[in-house]
């Protein structure tokens, strides 16, 4: 039998816990070709330029594997591509006009606004573990918390919030390699994407008759240059964001709770100086990205990489989480350093398809963090490593159980901020959905 390729070694849930040193062995040589004609890419350099090389597609339909799996929708209508998955012109076209309502310098405080609201929902979360001494980071924490504020950036109900869930869960069990061929998951998604788009059609109806404050009525109203977004690119966009911005701020909260837990001394560092939240953060993404690789594009002319020519038609690999500890771009790359301010990782990826949530996920984990850190007393990991989910791409424990002293109270400021409707948003992020197996971030 023929000996696993490194990059299979990275694919083997077996390795999930720890996959670096198959990085570092990967990045002995920056580009390898897999048997089905994959070019997988390790190195900073490399993988930078690559990012802004507009000869590599997010297209799927450059795809080679991709003709065959439309023909299995047998009828079913393809689903509107959201933006992720436009190359330009059509993408930068459907970028800006979803980033207007967004933030700078249309909408200029559109995510600084959401900062009280986002430590009254952590507030509310942390309050919960008062009366206990052990709890689990991922579904009691970090995973509640995105959904509802990508919901609240949407402007769907609170009362609807429960089925937001279930969809998000549902449609990232279908796109994850691991449930299925491209064909069931192709046919999967299509079925998920109907029920939310059924969802999102009904609310869409309702701002447009009654626009609010929130990014859909935002879209809809929008009358700039490229204007206006289809009825069907809303309704993508709106399920881009949900996917999207999903499990990947859950991942970055609780690895970060587990990096900081892992090293007591940051801990209280962090505790002692409050402003060192903003390059922690920075650092986690480095360090230990949730978007560990992206494995969704696909070369449209020959490129010349290191040496290699990588065939026009080929899919990539792009290995952030290798590129983020590469030496020869950052100094003592596996050392965590809370402080570090030369730090251009590329854990947001890079070019046109640079995170578009960047400002959201950067707040949320400097809330979530922060008050995690200074409300539990003595917090400890139960288990290490913990139990990982096995997808690759979208790295995450599946739970992170802690156990800690006691709950130190609310700060003054966010007791005050909880607004009336405060125990009902309490009673909402009580619903756990069940948490997927796996994982994958896609358009
Ligand atoms: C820590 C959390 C996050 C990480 C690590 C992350 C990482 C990434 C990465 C690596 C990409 C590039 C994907 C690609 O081109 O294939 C991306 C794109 C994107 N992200 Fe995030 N993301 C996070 C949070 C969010 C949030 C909260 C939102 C939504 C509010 C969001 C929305 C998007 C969208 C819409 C794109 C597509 C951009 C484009 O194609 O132009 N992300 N993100």
């Amino acid at each position: 039998m023929t000996q696993p390729s490194i990059y299979q070694q990275v694919l083997d849930p077996a390795n999930r816990a720890n996959p670096y040193p198959l990085y570092a062995e990967l990045r002995k040589t920056p580009v390898t070709r897999e048997d089905d004609g994959t070019y997988v890419v390790s190195t900073y350099n490399e993988l930078y330029a690559l990012m802004h090389d507009p000869r590599v597609s997010s297209d799927p339909r450059s795809h080679p594997g991709v003709d065959g799996a439309a023909a299995a929708n047998q009828g079913q209508p393809e689903p509107t591509l959201s933006f992720i998955s436009h190359d330009p012109p059509e993408h930068d076209r459907l970028r800006e006009l979803a980033m207007r309502p967004f933030g700078p310098p249309s909408t200029p405080g559109r995510i600084d606004d959401m900062r009280p609201w986002l430590t009254e929902i952590t507030t509310d979360l942390i309050d919960k573990f008062a009366d206990k001494n052990r709890v689990d980071i991922v579904d009691d924490f970090s995973y509640p918390l995105p959904v509802t504020a990508i919901c609240q950036l949407l402007g769907v109900p609170l009362e609807d919030q429960p089925r937001f869930r279930q969809w998000a869960d549902g449609l990232i069990e279908t796109l994850d390699p691991a449930t299925g061929s491209l064909e069931e998951r192709m046919r999967k998604k299509a079925e998920v994407l109907a029920d939310l788009g059924q969802y999102f059609s009904h609310l869409v109806d309702s701002r447009a008759g009654q626009p609010g404050d929130d990014l859909i009525s935002g879209m809809l109203t929008d009358t700039g240059p490229h204007a206006p977004l289809s009825r069907d690119d809303i309704l993508a966009t709106a399920g881009l964001l949900l996917v999207a911005g999903h499990e990947t701020t859950v991942n970055l909260i609780t690895n970060g709770m587990l990096t900081l837990l892992r090293q007591p001394d940051v801990l209280d560092r962090l505790n002692r100086e409050p402003g060192l939240i903003i390059t922690l953060v920075e650092e986690l993404l480095r360090y230990e990205p949730p978007v560990q690789m992206r494995t969704n594009r696909t070369t449209i002319a020959d490129i010349d990489v290191d040496g290699t020519t990588i065939p026009k038609g080929s899919p990539l690999a792009l290995m952030i989480a290798a590129g983020n500890r590469d030496p020869s771009r950052f100094a003592d790359p596996d050392r965590f350093d809370p402080g570090r301010t030369d730090n251009a990782h590329l854990g947001f990826f890079g070019g046109i398809h640079y995170c578009f949530g960047a400002p959201l996920a950067r707040t949320e984990g400097q809330v979530a963090l922060s008050e995690l850190a200074r409300r539990l007393v003595n917090p400890r990991l139960v288990a290490d490593p913990p139990p990982y989910r096995p997808n690759p791409e979208l790295r995450g424990p599946r739970h992170l159980f802690i156990e800690y002293d006691a709950v130190l109270p609310a700060r003054q400021e966010a007791g005050q901020a909880v607004s009336p409707g405060g125990s009902k948003l309490a009673a909402s992020l009580q619903v756990r959905a069940a948490r997927d197996e796996s994982t994958c971030m896609c358009g």
